[in-house]
């Protein structure tokens, strides 16, 4: 029997879900400040939602199997096609814009390294029904506030964002196929990882020529709007949704976190319009998360499009980044009394005790078997205990209690309704 996870999965003992937890209430409280709802759908899904182009690194990382009704299905790689599936189903009674958000845990056979696992939990925040890029500023501002929240400054993060119809409006003018938009963004997705000459095979097997690939790169190079202007004129629709988006980061304040990079394309093809990826800026670290535009994935599924944007943010990379910086919060466990007896006929006043505070809202560990001081310390000690109450027959006849303070091992004596302002004191 093995004791591990399977590869690339985590078991989360009680100190990681304190993490969990921490990280998934930030994303929550972020949320709920912008007025995004939160839903939820099955991890497993028709295998066919997943199963859109060819060539898609995430189509050949499916956790599939056929189930005993002989039907197709699979883990959920990513959360947007269930969302455009609900979004469908939902139809007209749904109010626009739609804005909802999710922390669903997803499965990809990735080759694991730091920050890629074989499942993770992935913050979703999607806009339905926004044509504009209004919708990318707002979803990039609670990604700033998010970041700002938990510590993390301009100074480690950049966004590096793009917008695929510049990709569209360069082939065409390099005279590439149309046709190729797709092969052509899945191969620019990897001009970081991969060296020149394997970019060029790889555009080579889909058609691209030697000196249209070369074009192709030194788009990827060029890092401001005026290069861009320059090259596809000030009237293309990509220039102008980019300098409206930068134009709109301004206003919200946080346009020092954005850098232009055309280079980014993101490797699913269901994107329209604006692509954008976090990174720290020591590159020390995969994305920390993703998102963009796609206005046409309803339509993919056989129903009416609604232009919709979004990101995904999953929870492996941006703990990484925090412990790097050292900004965990404590997670240490802890509870903020511990109630215990050395005597048996006592056991009964001890569980009162217990219930009392519980009442208040504070968390007991009641040990209602009669245990020996020097046990019941080194307990309070392991779990955390902030106070310990620990009584006998003496005290159980005067109703009183002895509270001790763990911190500062100051005594003090009060009867058990006086329990909680002690302990919501914090001091004796
Ligand atoms: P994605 O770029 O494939 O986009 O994933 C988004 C984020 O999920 C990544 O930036 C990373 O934080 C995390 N992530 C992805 N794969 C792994 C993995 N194997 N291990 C750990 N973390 C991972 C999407 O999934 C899009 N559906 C996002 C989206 C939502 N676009 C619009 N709305």
């Amino acid at each position: 029997m093995k004791l591990q996870p399977v590869r690339g999965t985590r078991d989360f003992y009680p100190e990681d879900m304190l993490l969990r937890n921490w990280l998934f209430s930030a994303w929550r409280a972020i949320s709920t400040l912008y007025n995004f709802k939160e839903y939820d759908a099955p991890i497993l899904e028709h295998e066919e939602l997943y199963t859109r182009k060819a060539g898609e690194e995430i189509t050949s990382q499916l956790y599939n199997f056929t189930d005993k009704g002989d039907r197709k299905v699979a883990l959920r790689p990513e959360m947007t096609p269930s969302l455009a599936r609900m979004v469908l189903a939902g139809g007209r009674e749904l109010v626009q814009p739609i804005k909802w958000f999710s922390i669903p845990q997803c499965w990809r056979y990735e080759r694991t390294t730091r920050g890629r696992k074989r499942e993770h939990y992935q913050w979703n925040v999607d806009v339905f029904g926004i044509e504009t890029v209004h919708a990318e500023a707002e979803l990039m501002s609670m990604l700033v506030d998010f970041f700002t929240a938990v510590g993390l400054t301009s100074q480690d993060l950049e966004f590096r964002v793009s917008n695929r119809k510049l990709l569209q409006v360069a082939i065409e003018s390099i005279g590439i196929a149309e046709d190729r938009f797709n092969d052509v963004c899945i191969v620019f997705d990897k001009v970081d990882k991969l060296d020149k000459d394997t970019l060029l095979q790889e555009f080579s097997q889909i058609g691209v020529s030697e000196p249209q690939a070369e074009q192709l790169l030194r788009i990827a190079e060029m890092d401001t709007l005026e290069q861009l202007v320059q090259a596809f004129g000030s009237e293309s629709e990509a220039i102008q949704e980019l300098q409206q988006l930068f134009d709109l980061a301004e206003d919200y304040g946080y346009g020092e976190w954005l850098s232009l990079d055309p280079s980014i394309v993101r490797g699913l093809s269901y994107y329209t319009g604006t692509v954008f990826e976090v990174f720290d800026r020591e590159r020390s670290l995969r994305a920390i998360c993703g998102g963009g535009r796609y206005n046409h994935l309803l339509s993919t599924f056989g129903g009416k499009d609604i232009p919709a944007c979004g990101f995904g943010f999953g929870d492996v990379v941006i703990l990484e980044l925090l412990k790097d910086k050292d900004l965990l919060p404590n997670t240490k466990l802890q509870v903020h009394l511990l109630v215990g007896t050395y005597d048996a006929e006592s056991t009964g006043y001890a569980i009162d005790i217990a219930g009392q505070v519980r009442m208040n809202g504070l968390s007991v560990e009641c040990i209602s078997e009669p245990k020996k001081a020097k046990w019941i310390f080194r307990h309070a000690d392991r779990i955390g205990a902030h106070w310990v109450c620990f009584v006998g027959p003496d005290e159980r006849k005067e109703g009183i209690v002895t509270l001790k303070h763990m911190a500062s091992g100051e005594e003090v004596s009060c009867t058990p309704p006086e329990i909680v302002q002690h302990v919501l004191g914090e001091q004796s």
